[in-house]
């Protein structure tokens, strides 16, 4: 099954073509053209200058998607689709974009909750080498710029939010930081490059939650006592930029780590999938295998290419395929605050 996906829900504006063949995922191409040079100019992403700029790109990487994968859009068995959550004009984008294709090309389309979509990165390489393998159940953490979301899966299609942060995401806190520390936007990947020259005796952050008995995550005062020490330092040079930020990170981490360790262990999970923006972050992955080696624990850890923990087609594609709803054009529409259904 050939299978064109498009991701279109923040800043990124992205169209894939994938075949998936008896659970196996062929990556054709992955077309990803990001604003980011827009949204840096303004510190941030401000929505309507998103929305214009998925418009210049949504055609164009279509159709590059096309050309790299060597096919016509004849070729096509399927469409996919993220319908939320995000911004609403530039997931009105892809979506009508979509839809049009649908009605001309008369497929159907399976709609993806973005966050689903990230959990599939891990699958676009999946190859039946059982070592490889992801089974179930499987804990996944997805932690991006606006979630950060603890899912139990028991199979594909059937999944359940076991926690999830009860004010800032993951990513969103990286950036407030990076923003605090004068770094440029985003801020987990300027984090990360800082923390590396980082003295990790200097300076200890509070890990919130850390012990609570839930899989629930708070990262807004781990930005707040980051504020109060910058505040307290007169000059901030790059070797205070790089203690600090190697203490936020290791206290962003440490969460992420204890929280999902601990659901694996409840849930005898066979396997934990890293996904979106954070898990692109080398500490944190590093980190997982390491402690779940201390602790002897049995799952196996997964996390994507580096290239896809952000957004990108490839995982809307493939979450389409193992996750099979069709859906004719008349009845997908964006959804900006879709949740977990
Ligand atoms: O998944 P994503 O591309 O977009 C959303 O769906 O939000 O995630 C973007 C987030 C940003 O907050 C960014 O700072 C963070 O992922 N991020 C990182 C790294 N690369 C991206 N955080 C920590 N370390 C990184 N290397
Ligand atoms: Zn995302």
């Amino acid at each position: 099954m050939i299978i064109l996906g498009i991701e279109t829900s923040c800043d990124e504006t992205s169209a894939a073509i994938i075949e998936g063949k008896n659970e196996e995922i062929f990556l054709k191409s992955n077309i990803v053209a990001s604003s980011m040079e827009t949204h840096i100019k303004t510190g941030g992403i401000i929505p309507e200058n998103a929305a214009r700029e998925q418009i210049k790109f949504i055609i164009p990487v279509i159709q590059e998607a096309l050309r790299k994968a060597e096919m016509k859009i004849n070729d096509i068995d399927s469409l996919a689709v993220t319908f939320g959550p995000g911004l609403i004009g530039s997931l009105l984008v892809g979506v009508e974009t979509i839809k049009t294709l649908s009605f001309v090309l008369k497929k159907p389309i399976i709609p993806v909750n973005h966050m689903i979509g990230h959990v599939y990165a891990n699958f676009v390489s999946e190859i039946s080498k059982p070592e490889s393998r992801i089974d179930f159940p499987a804990i996944a953490l997805v932690v991006s710029g606006g979630h950060t979301d603890l899912l139990l899966f028991k199979n594909h299609n059937d999944y359940k939010l076991i926690g999830g942060t009860r004010d800032d995401a993951a990513g969103e806190a990286f950036d407030k930081i990076g923003r605090l520390l004068n770094l440029p936007y985003p801020g987990g990947p300027e984090i990360e490059k800082a923390a590396k020259n980082g003295n990790p005796k200097r300076f200890r952050f509070p890990r919130p939650l850390i012990g609570s008995a839930d899989f629930d995550f708070s990262f807004s005062g781990l930005k707040t006592a980051v504020l109060r020490e910058t505040q307290k330092i007169k000059i901030l040079d790059k070797q205070i930029t790089s203690d600090i930020a190697l203490a936020a990170q290791d206290a962003i981490i440490d969460v992420l780590i204890k929280k999902t360790l601990k659901a694996a262990k409840k849930y005898n999970a066979k396997s934990i999938l890293l996904s979106g923006g954070v898990a692109a972050n080398q500490s944190l992955r590093d980190e997982f295998h390491l402690r779940s080696k201390i602790q002897d624990l049995k799952s196996k850890i997964f996390a994507p290419a580096k290239s896809l923990c952000t957004d990108n087609a490839a995982m809307i594609a493939t979450a389409s395929y193992f996750n099979q709803n069709p859906k004719s054009w008349k009845e997908v529409s964006a959804d900006p605050e879709l949740y977990f259904q």
